[in-house]
């Protein structure tokens, strides 16, 4: 299996890499923001607990995050791996999701690290905002405290990661092509 976890601070260009990696090695797509936020649309339980972090641009608690990513991989028994965005975002994330993967007799094979500086991280949120609706990306108080959420509690997983010798860093700036290419030859 090829199990990548797609790291970097908010507006890195996650969720947008993410969509191109997916089809190019056959791999699920689980992005924990974009779960949440279909758990915001039809209203559930987990969405309505969500939303009071999610505005505020704090982190949803750990506890929830895991048992819904768990359920979330456990749905695709046959797939050939799982490319994570926005997930672990916190060390104890980072382990529990080592020990499930070794439930399953597999593990991460790599972690990439998108690099955008964040005056550039601003810019795209705040233009994303514009359109996309999404209440975190409104304000740009919300958005430099997403972060700051980013450097306190989930940097910290580039040093967990390169402990197991799994990190790679790519540069994030350029065009979505560009980064692409970068990313496709870290993969290979
Ligand atoms: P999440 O949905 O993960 O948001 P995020 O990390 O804040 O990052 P974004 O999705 O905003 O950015 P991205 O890196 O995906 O970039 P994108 O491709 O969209 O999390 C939201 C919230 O959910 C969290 O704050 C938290 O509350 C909660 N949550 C989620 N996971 C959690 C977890 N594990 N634990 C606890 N809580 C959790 O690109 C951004 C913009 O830039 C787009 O408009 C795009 O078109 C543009 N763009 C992309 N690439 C380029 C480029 N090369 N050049 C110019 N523009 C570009
Ligand atoms: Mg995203």
């Amino acid at each position: 299996m090829l199990n990548i976890v797609l790291f970097g601070p908010p507006g890195a260009g996650k969720g947008t890499q993410a969509e191109r990696i997916k089809n190019q090695y056959s791999l699920i797509h689980l992005s924990t923001g974009d779960i949440f936020r279909a758990n915001i649309k039809g209203e559930t339980d987990l969405g309505i607990m969500a939303k009071n972090f999610m505005d505020k641009g704090e982190l949803v608690p750990d506890e929830v995050t895991i048992k819904m990513l768990e359920s979330e991989v456990n749905k695709y028994p046959d797939s050939s791996g799982f490319i994570f965005d926005g997930f672990p975002r916190t060390t104890y994330q980072a382990q529990k999701l080592d020990e499930f993967l070794t439930s399953k007799s597999t593990s991460i094979t790599k972690m990439i690290a998108l690099d955008v500086p964040e005056q550039e991280l601003i810019s795209r949120l705040l233009s994303r905002g514009k359109a996309s609706g999404r209440a975190d990306d409104q304000n740009k108080d919300i958005i430099v405290n997403r972060i700051k959420v980013y450097e306190n509690q989930t940097a910290v997983l580039a040093d967990y990661y390169r402990a197991q010798n799994k990190l790679s860093k790519v540069n994030g700036i350029g065009t979505v092509d560009e980064v692409t290419d970068r990313l496709y030859h870290v993969i290979d």
